[in-house]
C-alpha cells in the first residue's frame, strides 16, 4: 500500500475497529467535506512481541491475519465516512508498527489528525487511551480527539467552539485554529481566559503591595482583548464571546463547555507553565483529553509557521 502523502494535505484518521474511532471518522469526514480535503483512514497493525522462538511461517500467517482484520476495520470506516460525506475522496492505509509512533509519522505532512478518545484496548474506567494522548502530545498537526458525553455517545454536532487563551505561543496557535474552524462551521467562538491568584506572574507583581483583585481582573480582561483583537479583524464573520474567570483553567473550561454546549474545546499543547520545546503536553490539555464531554483539539505552537 502506498504510504506517501499526496500533494494535497489530508485529514488523517486513526482507525482501530472501535466505536470511538468511527465517531472520529464521521467527525473528520464532515471536516474534510467542508474544507474540500481528502481523508486518509489509517489502521496500524501492532504485531505482538514474541519472546520465545517461533517459526517465520507462523509469524507471517499471524501478520497476514492482522492485516486482513485491519483492512476490514478500514473498510468499515470508509462506509462510516461515506454515510456523512459521500463525495470526499478516501485513501485506505494499513501499516505495521507501534500505533502511536506510526500515527505521529502519518501526521507529518497532513492537515489535521483525528482520533477517537478510546480504542479496543485499555482498562474499563480509563477515559482516554494511550494512542490518543501520545498523538495529541507528539503529532505534527493539530490533533482532534473526538469524545462525547459517554464512550458510546456521538460528539455534539452544534454549539460554539471554545478556546482556552493564556497568552502563550501555543494558545496563540490554538486561537488561530479555533477562529478558522468556527468560521468554516459558521458558528460562534467563546474565548475563555481563566486566572487565579496562584497562576499568573502579573498577579504576583501586583501582589507585592496589596491584593486589588478588581485591578487584576481588569488587567486580565485587557490581556484577553489584546490577544483577540487581531484575529477578530481577520475573521469578522465569527461572533466572539469573551469570558474572563477567576478559576482553575481545567474547571473553568469544563464548566464553560457545559454551559455553552460547546462542540469543540481548542487548546495549545502547553501553556505558560514550561519550556516550549523540551516538555510535552501541559496539564490543562492533558486533563481535558481525559475529562471533556466534547471533542478536544490540541494545537502546537506555530514556531516555524507550519500549522497550515
Ligand atoms: N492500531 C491503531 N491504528 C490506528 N489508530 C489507532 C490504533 N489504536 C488506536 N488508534 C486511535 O486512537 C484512538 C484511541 O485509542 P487508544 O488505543 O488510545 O485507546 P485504548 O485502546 O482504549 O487504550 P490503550 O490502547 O491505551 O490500551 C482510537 O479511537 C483510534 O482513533
Ligand atoms: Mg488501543
Amino acid at each position: 500500500m502506498i504510504n506517501e502523502h499526496p500533494a494535497r494535505p489530508e485529514i488523517v484518521v486513526g482507525v482501530d475497529g472501535s466505536e470511538s474511532a468511527l465517531h472520529a471518522t464521521r467527525w473528520a469526514a464532515r471536516e474534510a467535506e467542508s474544507r474540500n480535503l481528502p481523508l486518509r483512514l489509517v489502521h496500524v497493525c501492532e504485531p505482538p512481541v514474541i519472546s520465545h522462538p517461533t517459526t517465520m511461517a507462523g509469524q507471517g500467517t499471524y501478520l497476514g491475519a492482522l492485516r486482513d482484520q485491519g483492512r476490514h476495520w478500514v473498510r468499515e470506516a470508509v462506509a462510516a465516512a461515506g454515510s456523512v460525506a459521500p463525495t470526499v475522496p478516501v485513501a485506505e492505509v494499513v501499516r505495521v508498527g507501534g500505533a502511536a509512533a506510526v500515527m505521529v509519522e502519518e501526521s507529518l505532512g497532513a492537515r489535521l489528525t483525528v482520533l477517537g478518545s478510546r480504542g479496543l484496548g485499555g482498562l474499563p474506567d480509563m477515559t482516554a487511551g494511550s494512542v490518543a494522548v501520545a498523538v495529541a502530545e507528539h503529532g505534527h498537526t493539530p490533533v482532534v480527539v473526538v469524545r462525547g458525553r459517554t464512550l458510546e455517545d456521538p460528539p455534539p454536532a452544534g454549539g460554539p467552539v471554545l478556546v482556552g487563551v493564556d497568552g502563550s505561543p501555543a494558545s496563540e496557535a490554538a486561537v488561530e485554529f479555533a477562529f478558522d474552524l468556527a468560521s468554516f462551521r459558521g458558528t460562534e467562538l467563546v474565548a475563555l481566559h481563566s486566572w487565579s491568584e496562584v497562576s499568573f506572574d502579573t498577579v504576583w507583581t501586583m501582589l507585592a503591595f496589596e491584593s486589588d483583585w478588581h485591578a487584576v481582573a481588569d488587567e486580565e480582561h485587557r490581556l484577553l482583548n489584546e490577544r483577540m483583537a487581531g484575529w477578530q479583524e481577520k475573521y469578522p464573520d465569527v461572533p466572539v464571546h469573551r469570558v474572563v474567570v477567576r478559576d482553575q483553567p481545567v474547571r473553568a473550561l469544563l464548566k464553560a463547555a457545559e454551559r455553552t454546549g460547546a462542540q469543540l474545546i481548542v487548546l495549545g499543547t502547553r501553556g505558560l507553565g514550561g519550556d516550549l520545546t523540551g516538555m510535552g503536553m501541559g496539564s490543562t490539555s492533558r486533563a481535558l483529553l481525559y475529562q471533556s464531554e466534547c471533542p478536544v483539539a490540541v494545537v502546537r505552537p506555530n514556531l516555524k509557521g507550519d500549522n497550515r
